[in-house]
Formats: structure tokens, C-alpha cells, sequence
């Protein structure tokens, strides 16, 4: 079974309007407002689709979010059965204080295809296409930089490795740095971090390190589509993680998670732009109409592109 094209545009429109919402509430210091306009505005949006479509990564649970929470049904119950992943607001204290790469997000499977994550941390591994064995989530660092640089057939010198800029990383960037690797710091977003390895152009070989576990899901299912390289495992260092972990189901906390265990079947993601990156440009107002750019990638259809399109704004 795929998911039906028609639904790339459905979706566009979803991270668009979100996008479009929180635009008005960047530089303006206030996160929660700003994730707030998204959520509000997907909720609205997702609910005029032709889908049965469930929440499996979304705001929190009921009692902390009464809006898309996990488990929460959306869409008019009028066509397929979809998993639904969403981060209305990914970066947003770059949304608050109007910095690059605040983007909306959305992720799309068929039901039961597209992992449940608990919104714990997540130690992530992502690289292009490379072939089975070059990279693991359990080599040392030194092996899979170098395993890295010969399959690229590139000096070690001229491998650049993305890492969110983090003290838990202390380790990490240090030996990078004796290595010779060049660093991309980021100081947020590690959903973008990510999706740096899907293409040459944002030069970036690697990407590594401990983030958002829901944010891992919803960068593999992109990188399923680029065919590129992610494990991730989740980390439950406290009681509540834990137990939370349990009661969704999962019996082995320290499962290495390949990409096709974390995202199968078809999937569409969406990431639209709300501050300018160097991925996407942020939404741009101008009289009655919005231009929003977003990438969508369709796996089933190897659709994969960055789409710019003008809409007016509805009163
Ligand atoms: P928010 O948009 O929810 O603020 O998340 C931003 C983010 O940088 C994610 O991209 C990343 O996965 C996570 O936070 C990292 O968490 P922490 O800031 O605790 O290191």
C-alpha cells in the first residue's frame, strides 16, 4: 500500500499554515505563543483531511496538551488510516528571538508504521547513503569517522560532522576536533541538523549526538525518503522515563532502532520554513498572500524537493 499523492498537497498546506501562524509571533520572545498559533493552526487544518489519522508524536500526553496530543484522532474519518507526527514549532527559541531555521513540521505513515517515540532523549547517527556496516551507532567515533572518510574517499580533514552545541557533547566535540573533523554547532534544531546529510549541497557528512527522541523520528522519516543512514536509541536515565517507556510497550530500553524500525511503509514529511535557514527561507508576507517554502519528500512517489508557493491569507 503507498499514500496517495494527492496528499503531498494536503500536507504542504498543513506546515504552511503553521508556518504562516507562528511567522506573526517571531521576534516576539514568547516560545509558547509562538507553538501555540502552530498547534492551533495544524489542528485546524488536519481536521479538513479525507483521513483517519492519529497522533503518535505530538504535543505530550492529554493532561499536558489538549491540543494534538498523542492518541488524539484528526481528519473528517472519510479515507485512510494515517500515524501522524508532528512539531508544529521545531527551534523555538530560534521562533522567539527571530533567529535561522524554525521550521514546522509534519511526518505521515500509514497506520502502525511510524514509531510511537516516548518523548525522552535520543542518541542519534545519520550520514548519506552509505553502505551497510561503514557507520554504527556502537562504533567508537574515531571508527566511524574514518570509516566514513574512506568510504567517501575523502581525508578525515575534509569530513564536517553536526552536533548540537550541548555540554553533554563536551566528549564528543573535543575528539572531533583532535581529529581534524570540522564542526557545524548547532545551538537548536536538530531536526534540520540532521537532514544536512540528505544532500552534498549543505556539506555536512555526519551527524551525531543526543537530542529530542520525537525530533529523530520525524528527521528519519525524511532521511527514509534521501535513502540516507539514521540509527537512534533512547535514553531512560530516570524512573518516570522508564516507566513511561514500559507502559508504551517497549521492553528493551536500550534498543538500537534502524531507520525501517522507526519509520516503515510509505511516509510523507513536510518541513515549511518560518525563519530563513540555510535549508528554507521563512515565510514572507507581503499585502494578502504568504509565500512559504517547504521541503516535502513522498517516499513511494521518490518525491523529494523544496516547493515555494504563494497563497493568499484568509481573513
Ligand atoms: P524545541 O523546538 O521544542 O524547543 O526543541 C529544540 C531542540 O533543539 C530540538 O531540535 C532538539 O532535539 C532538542 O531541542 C534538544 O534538547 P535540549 O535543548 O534539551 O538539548
Amino acid at each position: 500500500m503507498t499514500i496517495d499523492k494527492k496528499y503531498i498537497d494536503h500536507f504542504i498546506n498543513v506546515s504552511s499554515k503553521a508556518a504562516l501562524a507562528s511567522s506573526y509571533l517571531v521576534g516576539k520572545k514568547d516560545k509558547i505563543a509562538a507553538d501555540q498559533a502552530a498547534v492551533d493552526s495544524m489542528r485546524t487544518e488536519l481536521n479538513k483531511i479525507d483521513m483517519n489519522g492519529q497522533v503518535v508524536i505530538g504535543e505530550g500526553s492529554l493532561d499536558e496538551a489538549p491540543m494534538l496530543y498523542t492518541g488524539e484522532l484528526l481528519g473528517n474519518k472519510k479515507g485512510p488510516n494515517f500515524d501522524i507526527a508532528v512539531d508544529p514549532v521545531e527551534g523555538t527559541n530560534f521562533a522567539a528571538n527571530n533567529l535561522p531555521g524554525a521550521i514546522s513540521v509534519i511526518a505521515i505513515a500509514e497506520k502502525g508504521n511510524l514509531f510511537n517515540a516516548p518523548e525522552t532523549y535520543m542518541n542519534k547517527i545519520a550520514t548519506g547513503n552509505v553502505e551497510k556496516g561503514v557507520i554504527d551507532l556502537d562504533y567508537l567515533l574515531k571508527k566511524n569517522i574514518s570509516n566514513l572518510a574512506e568510504f567517501m574517499n575523502k581525508d578525515i580533514s575534509s569530513i564536517t560532522a553536526c552536533i548540537l552545541d550541548r555540554p553533554r557533547h563536551k566528549k564528543i566535540i573535543d575528539e572531533l576536533k583532535n581529529l581534524k573533523v570540522n564542526l557545524k554547532l548547532i545551538t537548536d534544531g536538530d531536526v534540520l541538523g540532521a537532514l544536512y546529510v540528505s544532500d552534498p549541497k549543505y556539506n555536512v557528512d555526519i551527524f551525531l549526538g543526543v537530542g529530542g527522541g520525537p525530533e529523530g523520528v520525524l528527521a528519519a522519516s525524511a532521511l527514509d525518503a534521501y535513502g540516507c543512514h539514521f540509527q537512534g536509541r533512547f535514553i531512560f536515565d530516570n524512573d518516570k522515563d522508564i516507566s513511561d517507556a514500559k507502559k508504551m510497550g517497549i521492553t528493551n530500553l536500550n534498543k538500537k532502532y534502524e531507520l525501517n524500525e522507526i519509520v516503515k511503509g510509505d511516509s510523507i514529511f513536510c518541513a515549511t520554513g518560518i525563519t530563513t535557514s540555510d535549508v528554507l527561507s521563512g515565510i514572507e508576507i507581503s499585502n494578502n498572500a504568504y509565500i512559504g517554502e517547504t521541503l516535502v519528500t513522498h517516499k513511494s512517489s521518490n518525491f523529494k524537493k523544496i516547493i515555494k508557493r504563494t497563497n493568499f491569507i484568509k481573513e
